[in-house]
């Protein structure tokens, strides 16, 4: 069952609980995660305590809670839910305040939704995803998991419309990533990424897949590439923590390697699959 949880609070995710002056609402002032479960078990939860906090300090936000305190309100809205296959949502923002650019000094606002996983669609993961190329407007602070996402949802919404599945994004004539998504080139049998740098989310699925390229003896280089070199990659993929590790085929219409995804990233969702 779909469950959440507002400010100390477990409500029904359909309950209309959301205040006016809610900052989060008004401003998108806030921060946010989005973490799996998979047979019960949370999915990198250090890894992403440790994102969501570096994210509010970065927009200097006093969650007002530990990192413990969060995780034991997870566990028990998972067991709550009765779900072994999961993701939870959780997001802070600064509060209920009446609106005013500066910061309120009212306590941070934490809400929480789990609900059944998301899964891409079988065929897709399959033979693989489209995706379109387009221009990252995004701001400088990419790395931030900040509640802010319109130009990611332009993207992504223009893709759709194209018929791909993911916007995948290039600043200064370099791919930095997806809409949603990190993004991977392999050519001559090495993993290419754009580095973890301010332009980028660092991904906790990308993390992942570092480990698992040195598990498997696979070179893994962070070094930004372009468009050019995508189109002639070997094979390309995507990750995310809905997503998980999913290839990619096709550029604005034009096929990646042999049009099939690739050797590389098949390695990697297997070992995937074993540590989930
Ligand atoms: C812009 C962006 N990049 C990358 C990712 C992938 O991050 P993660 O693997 O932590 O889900 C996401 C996830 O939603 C994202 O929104």
């Amino acid at each position: 069952m779909a469950i959440a949880y507002l400010n100390g609070k477990i409500i029904s995710s359909n309950d209309p609980v959301l205040p006016i002056d809610e900052r989060g609402h008004q401003f998108g002032d806030g921060v946010y995660e989005v973490i799996r479960v998979y047979n019960g078990r949370v999915f990198m939860m250090p890894e992403h305590m440790e994102r969501f906090f570096k994210s509010a300090e970065a927009i200097k936000l006093n969650v007002g809670k530990s990192s413990e305190e969060i995780m034991a309100i997870v566990d028990d809205l998972i067991e709550r839910s009765g779900l072994q296959d999961c993701d939870v949502y959780m997001q802070a923002t600064r509060g209920i305040a009446p609106r005013n650019h500066l910061f309120p000094n009212v306590p941070a606002s934490i809400s929480m939704t789990v609900k059944p996983s998301k899964h891409v669609n079988e065929e897709v993961r399959e033979s693989g995803a489209k995706i379109k190329l387009l221009p990252d407007e995004r701001w400088q602070n990419c790395w931030i998991k900040s509640l802010n996402l319109l130009p990611n949802i332009l993207a992504k919404q223009e893709a759709f419309e194209s018929g791909a599945l993911e916007a995948v994004l290039i600043r200064d004539g370099y791919i930095t990533e997806g809409s949603s998504s990190n993004f991977f080139i392999v050519k001559n049998g090495e993993i290419l990424t754009a580095p973890a740098t301010n332009h980028i989310l660092h991904g906790i699925t990308r993390i992942a897949v570092k480990e698992m390229a040195l598990e498997l003896d696979i070179p893994f280089r962070e070094q930004a590439f372009t468009s050019d070199e995508l189109l002639a990659a070997d094979e390309a993929f995507l990750t995310s923590t809905t997503q998980e590790i999913l290839p990619v085929v096709e550029v604005d219409g034009q096929k990646i390697g042999n049009g099939k995804p690739g050797e590389v990233v098949k390695k990697l969702y297997e070992l995937f699959l074993e540590k989930m």
